[in-house]
């Protein structure tokens, strides 16, 4: 069945089977549209307008209670209409979503993955052949059994990688990497320089996989009850990086042609899914990826048009739980060399690891998407218009992405609502809301009853389920830290790093007033933003990156929490605020 999806100018289209959703097929195409509520037909925010209704499955109950009237005039839910014919959609271009912010980043100086070093073909005699006495020129010694020749007229360049000629190419006009940090929510890239180890363009998206579930568990099902399940996950995934790939490229006004390699870090399971490996091993015990080490594939074996001997790099996971992107931030905080610091990442799997005397005691918690805003009604990521924080000075005040009207919750927003709302008495020990009498009036003018909800801004709430998601997100963090230090760890603490793709915006104070740090802990706290990022650009720009992974690697211990009666005992005492 021929889908073809409007939205402004651009045009996507594919074929897919009958029944499948609208919003799954949005998601082949690499389309994300808003799904607060991961496609359970209960937000109402994944309305399309369609043509050629008796294409598509009739409209059920949920439907006809949520659209009414709407739908007479061609509007459908996107999770809840199935294909069954030729049809057209039509999308508001703004209803993609964009993400506004990503971190400011700067590094000095470099010795790149990939060298360049131009070389002029000697026109006199040489000793031995022309090739070995460019090489000689490089002073490095390097395999010279495969590499890629494109134009030898005039000045060529010589491309390296470590211990390798990769190319001899005297046409490119510049020498790029690619930075790409894939996780469940959010899909990060940077476009870099490697002869200057400039950052020329930054740009991020909400990874389209998420129409297929807000979490890794949800995906690798996925894989597996469905037929084709690997081949779509992979390919929603490589059509994402190829995108951004070309907008960044667009906005520096450089080619992908010269993008000479790529280097990922993400987490386990969706770094699998973008090169294409199974991951159904890493949701049963005892939890194993397909592959642990560095993996290197060119780049067009995994769907990206760069140049002919681009190659795309995967760093290590240490496990199925602390992938790569873990191993990225150990790598740009310089954890393996710092004794009794804490790096906690507030994502979708809370990884935690701490460094202790010469070894890195590593952890993940599963602590949902909810700090991502997945599984919550009107939870977003990091995109333009998303509340991330919230202030309570006789009026309430709400601080948006890109100060535009609120368009959604985003996690450092998740944040700051649970502990405006402890600070001011309006949520209970067990994480029920209180008693409305005892709010402040301009409060409890807010609160919605029919939707059991507090109103921040128009169509933007938060319900009790909301909250109770939030329990869950930092019972399991709260829990991991405490069992990870007091079992695991007899140091003194001296710092600890949070990391996320938020992680800037949060206040480290809420992290205490909500619980999702212990109270007794006392030691510096830095926020770090993403570390995932930095620690893909730093193997990028320095070669000497390789060993530090090898040895990073060398060091870590995983420990599997949920195996330990402590962590299930704790993690229900944690669930509330007391
Ligand atoms: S109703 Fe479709 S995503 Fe919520």
């Amino acid at each position: 069945m021929r889908l073809t999806v409007h939205s402004g100018e651009d045009v996507f289209e594919g074929d897919f089977p009958p029944g499948t959703t609208l919003l799954s097929a949005f998601g082949a195409l690499g389309i994300v549209i808003d799904t607060p509520c991961g496609g359970a037909g209960k937000c109402g925010k994944c309305r399309v307008r369609v043509e050629g209704s008796a294409s598509l499955s009739l409209p059920g109950q949920v439907e006809r209670e949520i659209l009414g009237e709407a739908l007479k005039a061609g509007i459908r839910l996107a999770c809840m209409t199935g294909i069954t014919g030729d049809c057209h959609v039509f999308l508001d271009p703004g209803s993609f979503q964009a993400i506004a912010t990503i971190d400011e980043i700067s590094f000095e100086g470099c010795d790149p993955l990939v060298r360049r070093r131009s070389l002029a073909i000697p026109s006199g005699g040489v000793k031995r052949d022309i090739l070995s006495t460019l090489v000689e020129n490089t002073r490095e010694n390097l395999d010279l059994s495969d590499f890629y020749t494109g134009s030898l007229d005039g000045e060529i360049s010589i491309y390296t990688r470590p211990g390798k000629l990769v190319a001899i190419d005297g046409r490119r006009s510049s020498n790029l990497g690619v930075a790409l940090d894939i996780g469940t929510t959010t899909i990060a890239t940077a476009l870099l320089d490697l002869d200057s180890g400039e950052v020329l363009a930054k740009e991020n998206s909400m990874n389209p996989q998420r129409a297929f579930g807000h979490d890794v568990i949800s995906r690798i099902t996925h894989t597996v009850v469905e037929r084709e399940g690997l081949k779509t996950l992979s390919s929603v995934a490589r059509k994402a990086v190829s995108k951004l790939i070309e907008v960044l490229c667009e906005r520096s006004e450089r080619r992908p042609g010269d993008i000479n390699e790529v280097v990922v870090s993400g987490n386990t399971t969706m770094t699998h899914l973008l090169f294409g490996f199974p991951v159904r091993s890493i949701a049963i015990a005892p939890f194993s990826p397909f592959y642990g080490g560095i993996v290197r594939k060119k780049a067009g074996e995994i769907g990206l048009d760069l140049s002919p001997f681009s190659e795309v790099l995967a760093l290590p996971a240490i496990s199925g739980y602390v992938g790569g992107d873990i191993v990225a931030g150990i790598l740009s905080t310089g954890l393996r060399e710092r004794e009794d610091e804490l790096l906690i990442d507030l994502g979708t799997n809370g990884e935690i690891v701490i460094s202790s005397g010469g070894s890195l005691l590593c952890c993940s918690t599963a602590a949902g998407p909810a700090f991502e805003g997945g599984n919550i009604t009107c939870g977003v990521g990091n995109v333009s218009g998303a509340i991330e924080k919230v202030s309570f000075d006789k009026s309430l005040t709400l601080k948006t992405i890109g100060d535009t009207s609120p368009s959604g919750i985003c996690g450092s927003g998740l944040i700051s609502i649970v502990s405006l709302f402890l600070k001011n008495g309006m949520i209970e020990a067990l994480g029920r809301f209180s008693d409305l009498q005892s709010w402040p009036g301009e409060l409890r003018d807010r609160f919605d009853k029919k939707r059991n909800g507090f109103i921040l801004s128009g169509d933007v709430y938060i319900t009790l389920k909301d909250l109770r998601q939030f329990q869950l997100a930092k019972a399991a963090l709260r829990t991991g830290i405490e069992v990870l230090l007091k079992s695991f760890y007899k140091g003194g603490l001296k710092k600890i790093r949070i990391a996320g793709g938020f992680g800037s915006k949060i206040d480290i104070g809420d992290l205490f007033t909500t619980g999702i740090l212990p109270p007794w802990l006392d030691c510096e706290i830095v926020v770090e933003g993403n570390t995932s990022l930095r620690g893909a650009i730093a193997t990028l720009l320095y070669r000497s990156s390789l060993a530090e992974i090898d040895a990073i690697i060398g060091c870590s211990k995983y420990i599997e929490l949920s195996s330990l009666d402590e962590f299930r005992n704790m993690y229900i005492d944690r669930m509330g605020y007391i």
